[in-house]
């Protein structure tokens, strides 16, 4: 079998490596599918229990963030959705959460050490090497579920990337092995998800605060959401995971993810 075609991650090399009280327990891996997140929507509303995870070797509608599309070919990426089912109130913490594990897990598989671009892609230099999403099922104000996805670029794709992608994306390169990046993922995540969940959250922010360079003084492009977008400067990330900037009038506002357009780093 070619990594083109892709290649089943062998459970025997991942489980001994998985430090996990939950998260991963439940691990299935499918060959194609359209994308992890409908397939573990599906089955959290069937109850399955949280820390599910679906691992796809390749997906034909891949999500992005902002409606686009996440480039999902065999043999060279990691594409999972994990099933979180949170009891407290700072869910806009997982992303940043799950954001900074991804890159905790590289550190641990490869000589890279990303940065993180507020609110949740995985960077190496300007580069994109992977992403976070996540998907909240919310009824009557209250959190029923949030499917959560990661897609990591590990090695280049074999038929190359796409003309778009190109000059933006990274990987981590050939030797690195996903049987040992997926394992090192969820220890890291069960470890930072814990912090939030327990309400211990400050450590893991300052930690994130440290691989982020978008903020104390970055500019940001926003929207208010009307098509008008203003530049904007990050000052920093508050401890709801939001980023606070000061606007061009000099007044303070609070950012979420969906309102910010692109960053730049003109300070570290
Ligand atoms: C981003 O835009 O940065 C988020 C990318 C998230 C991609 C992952 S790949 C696995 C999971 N399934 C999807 O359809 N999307 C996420």
């Amino acid at each position: 079998m070619s990594r083109v075609d892709g290649v089943f991650l062998d459970p025997n090399a991942m489980v001994p490596r998985l430090t996990t009280y939950y998260i991963g327990r439940y691990l299935e891996q499918a060959w194609i599918v359209e994308s992890t997140q409908d397939e573990v929507r599906r089955r959290a509303t069937e109850g399955a229990p949280e820390g599910l995870v679906i691992v796809a070797e390749r997906q034909t509608a891949g999500r992005g963030r902002k409606g686009d599309r996440w480039f999902s070919p065999a043999g060279s990426g990691l594409y999972l959705s994990l099933l979180l089912r949170p009891r407290f109130p700072d869910v806009m913490l997982i992303p940043l959460a799950l954001g900074l594990a991804a890159a905790q897990a590289v550190d641990a598989v490869s000589k890279h050490r990303p940065d993180l671009k507020w609110p949740n892609d995985i960077m190496i230099g300007d580069r994109k090497l992977g992403g976070v999403i996540a998907e909240s099922q919310v009824q009557e104000g209250q959190v029923l579920f949030v499917v959560a996805g990661i897609g990591i670029n590990v090695s280049d794709p074999v038929e190359g990337w796409p003309p778009e992608l190109a000059s933006t994306a990274a990987s981590l390169g050939p030797d690195v092995d996903r049987e040992w990046l997926l394992p090192e993922l969820l220890n890291a995540i069960e470890t930072n998800y814990e912090a939030v969940k327990t309400g211990q959250s400050a450590a893991m922010l300052a930690e994130y605060r440290k691989r982020c360079p978008y903020r104390r003084g970055a500019p940001v492009l926003i929207t208010s959401g009307d098509g008008v977008r203003e530049e904007a400067k990050a000052l920093e990330i508050e401890a709801d995971g939001s980023l606070l900037v000061e606007m061009p009038d000099g007044t303070r506002q609070r950012l979420y993810g969906h309102q910010v357009i692109g960053m730049r780093i003109e300070t570290r």
